[in-house]
């Protein structure tokens, strides 16, 4: 053990528990990401029997001027920064929570109190900082045998543990997917137990737990874990409603919380864009809003990419998730996604092209990320045909790129220039000749350059009876 203290913040530490009189435990996380072969932590976690402030005093005394000190003397904290490494200091709890509040009452506690307090087994390792007990392991739970076998269990009753602080239910649920490890029986069963005391838990909390699950290496773990739980049909029900296959006179649509769900998976193999996943759990967020049963066609969801673009930003306000430019990329994302897929059924034509080019923007090459994990039939023939038209549709996206320039493009005559040539002041009439411009221009039928758009601007003009200076 002693080898992974190899900070020497650490040796600091033991040699200030002996100068204050406490004993120290480095814990939590720290720990867990030792039994891991994580990179070690930056946040490192200390827990003192006795005063972690006095505690944290003089470490930062000993650190120098280099290392700030934050005292939390209402909670009994107390944290140093010193370059990357956050360490916080605790003293030992023994804790008892209200029923209707994340607030802890607390009073002081062994090591035993507060390792019971914790989590998770594997959250509760500690290792002795004290000069009698340096590098020493406690692991009363079992919790090094937890992560040799892949098991999130808690240190106490589960019911105890999860109603203590609800938030610790998607917890579970995150590091599972985090870690590909299994969720104990008994602890799963309680989650779906105490599932409602998530409502307790304030939503920038869950959205951060939310954003940590999509961002695990295969999310569809995790989502799975939500909805079998109920906790997703609590914290994001639009999403849980996807779920469920209809089926009339024999037909039946795919279930689009599995098909997201396996786009989401297939995404999350080529980026670590949060946006970009964000984009893929929501690009049929609006099938059960727009499905119908149309006679001699089956199933249709007409228009689920526009209204879905239209929900989402209530979905961002909703889970407390960025209203900025962030929002705005996940919904063009859901309004174009099926723009590439209707292209490549089609005859790919340079004005469809260039038109999908000037809606994306930079963000087109992520729009194709997108549409090629969309494609889930199980049919390979289907597979291969769409993946062979998308390669085409790429392929002209990059032709007419280098000729047209049309990514983040704006048409060569101006607003300004049309005011100045009609000797008009700026309004409606303007709005449509630059409107004219650039529809020709996508559509190819002049070419992108400023003589041909100024042509065409006169031509414009003379139909609305506007003669040039
Ligand atoms: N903890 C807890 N209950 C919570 C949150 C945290 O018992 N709801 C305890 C766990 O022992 C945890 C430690 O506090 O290991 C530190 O929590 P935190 O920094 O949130 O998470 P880490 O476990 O360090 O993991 P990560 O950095 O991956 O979030």
């Amino acid at each position: 053990m002693q080898k992974h203290l190899d900070n020497p913040v650490f040796k600091l530490i033991s040699s200030c528990a002996d100068e204050v009189g406490v004993d120290a435990y480095v814990i939590g996380g720290f720990v867990r990401d030792i039994f891991l072969n994580r990179i070690h932590k930056k946040d490192i976690d200390v827990v003192a029997i006795g005063r972690g402030i006095d505690l944290a005093g003089c470490v930062k005394s000993k650190l120098g001027e280099e290392a700030h000190l934050s005292v939390f003397k209402n909670f009994g904290t107390a944290q140093i920064k010193w370059g990357e490494v956050e360490i916080e200091f605790v003293g030992a709890r023994k804790e008892s929570y209200s029923r209707d509040s994340r607030k802890p009452v607390v009073e002081d506690g062994t090591l035993e109190d507060d390792q019971n307090r914790r989590d998770f087994t594997i959250n509760a390792l500690a290792i002795g900082l004290s000069k009698n007990n340096f590098g020493k392991l406690l692991d009363p739970f079992g919790g090094v045998s937890d992560i040799e076998n892949k098991i999130i269990r808690t240190p106490l009753d589960p019911d105890i543990t999860y109603s203590d602080d609800p938030l610790r239910m998607m917890r579970a649920i995150r590091f599972a997917s985090q870690l590909n490890f299994t969720i104990e029986k008994n602890s799963f069963d309680s989650i779906t137990k105490n599932k409602e005391r998530i409502n307790i838990v304030s939503k920038e909390r869950i959205a951060d737990e939310l954003n940590k699950i999509i961002l695990s290496p295969v999310p569809s773990i995790g989502f799975k874990l939500l909805f079998d739980s109920g906790l997703l049909q609590l914290i994001f029900p639009l999403m849980a409603n996807l779920q469920g296959v209809e089926s009339i006179k024999g037909k039946a649509h795919k279930d689009n919380f599995y098909h997201t769900l396996e786009v989401l998976d297939n995404v999350s193999r080529n980026t670590d864009n949060l946006w970009l996943r964000w984009g893929a759990i929501l690009h049929d967020i609006a099938k059960p809003a727009t499905k119908r049963f149309e006679e001699g066609r089956g199933w249709t969801f007409h228009g689920h990419e526009d209204k879905g673009a239209r929900m989402v930003p209530k979905i961002f306000a909703d889970l407390k998730l960025p209203l900025n430019e962030k929002m705005k990329y996940v919904q063009k994302l859901v309004l174009l996604h099926l723009r590439p897929i209707v292209l490549a059924k089609t005859e790919v034509t340079d004005s469809a092209v260039r038109r999908l080019l000037f809606e994306a923007g930079d963000d087109i090459d992520d729009l194709m990320t997108l549409c090629d994990a969309d494609i889930t039939t199980k049919s390979s023939a289907k597979k291969e045909r769409y993946l062979r038209n998308f390669a085409i549709v790429r392929e002209k996206l990059k032709e007419l790129e280098e000729k047209d320039r049309i990514r983040n493009w704006q048409p060569p005559v101006t607003g300004e220039v049309i005011m100045k040539t009609f000797n008009i002041p700026a309004g409606r009439e303007v709005g449509i000749i630059k409107t004219a411009i650039r529809e020709a221009i996508l559509d190819g039928i002049i070419k992108n350059d400023y003589e041909e758009a100024f042509n065409f601007m006169i031509e414009e003009g003379k139909k609305l009876n506007l003669k040039p200076e």
